[in-house]
């Protein structure tokens, strides 16, 4: 990179749940924090996103300070990145609706998230909003005129119909966007479910046991950890038949920073209940500082506040160029 072209930007978004998980941690958050190094990043707390199923206001709004305050807990410094809220930025929703004219319904359709969403949805009530959700996504991206966007494989398709329109728009109006590059980190670790280890630590797992939160209290991610499940045989190894013992041998070793091969030997011929305490001692050691930096901040409304304002100045700006670029390019009169 020469010395005058400037970082590359990133760009990630993630709804407000109010609640990370070691998952989310370990996969995610931890390599955005690394990214603020080399990067000008943006990070999204979408609540637009979060309205496109049932939903309490209230609640929405506690979320949405929660998860700002676990983001900044984590290590996402609000000097070094971008941390803004959705709905404070002007553009995004414009921008949906003009890659929406540019998308085929059926496009819509096919994802996968929407078919899995509009199944499990508790009434017969599917919202628009909810087959719509891609295309506001796609704005996101593409109204900061991203070059990476880190995201789960659970977000590919997304990023794929994203790449799609910023090409299309390109061809229908003129070169415009940048086509973002899809980001799977390689590097970050995958937690399973401690009660189901073939499947990823989710919050919406049935048996909320196999889920770490940040903010479990001590005692309980210990009593997780320790009803664990784990395979048949009282070898530490990680191996595909161990399913169970290779998940906590991965958490072990990203909590403590060895490899699983040393952490092999070392609890060789050591009982299965001795290991699970060195991972719960491991997990709770790794959450606490994260914990405490929680404790300070959560309740600072002005701080969180101050933080929003800073974020979403420095996301308009960078957002309405964009916009109104696009706006012109679209054949709108422009406003004087
Ligand atoms: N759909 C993403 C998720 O559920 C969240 C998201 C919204 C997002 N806008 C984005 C992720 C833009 C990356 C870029 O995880």
């Amino acid at each position: 990179m020469s010395k005058e072209s400037p970082p590359p930007v990133v760009l990630t978004c993630a709804q407000p749940s109010g609640q990370l998980h070691l998952g989310n941690y370990f996969g995610a958050i931890r390599h955005w924090a690394r990214l603020v190094e080399s990067h000008t990043c943006f990070f999204g707390i979408v609540d637009l996103h979060a309205i496109t199923v049932p939903y309490i206001p209230a609640e929405l709004r506690k979320a949405t300070y929660r998860s700002l305050a676990l983001y900044i807990a984590c290590g996402l410094d609000p000097k070094k990145c971008h941390l803004f809220c959705q709905s404070h930025v002007i553009g995004h929703t414009e921008l949906a609706w003009i890659l929406g004219a540019l998308c085929p319904i059926g496009q819509l359709e096919r994802m996968t998230q929407f078919k899995d969403k509009s199944q499990r949805a508790e009434s017969s009530f599917i919202g628009s909003g909810l087959l719509n959700y891609p295309l506001l996504m796609a704005a996101d991206i593409l109204l900061y005129n991203a070059d990476l966007v880190p995201v789960g494989e659970d977000q590919k398709q997304h990023v794929e119909l994203c790449r799609d329109l910023a090409q299309k728009f390109n061809q229908t109006y003129s070169e415009t966007f940048k086509v973002p590059d899809l980001h799977i980190p390689r590097t970050g670790a995958r937690i399973k479910s401690l009660q189901d280890p073939e499947k990823k630590m989710s919050k919406s797992d049935p048996t909320q046991s196999g889920c770490l939160y940040l903010l479990d209290p001590p005692e309980t991610l210990r009593k997780k950890v320790r009803s664990a499940v784990t395979d048949s045989g009282s070898e530490i190894r990680a191996t595909e038949e161990k399913p169970g013992i290779s998940n906590l041998l991965t958490l072990l070793s990203a909590c403590s920073g060895r490899a699983v091969s040393d952490l092999e030997s070392e609890f060789d011929g050591a009982g299965y209940g001795t290991f699970k305490d060195t991972v719960a001692d491991a997990v709770i050691e790794a959450v606490k500082p994260i914990q405490e930096r929680y404790a300070e901040i959560h309740e600072d409304k002005g701080y969180l506040d101050e933080v929003f304002k800073e974020g979403a100045g420095k996301a308009q700006q960078r957002a309405y160029r964009m916009l109104s670029k696009v706006y012109r390019k679209a054949g709108f009169v422009s406003r004087t």
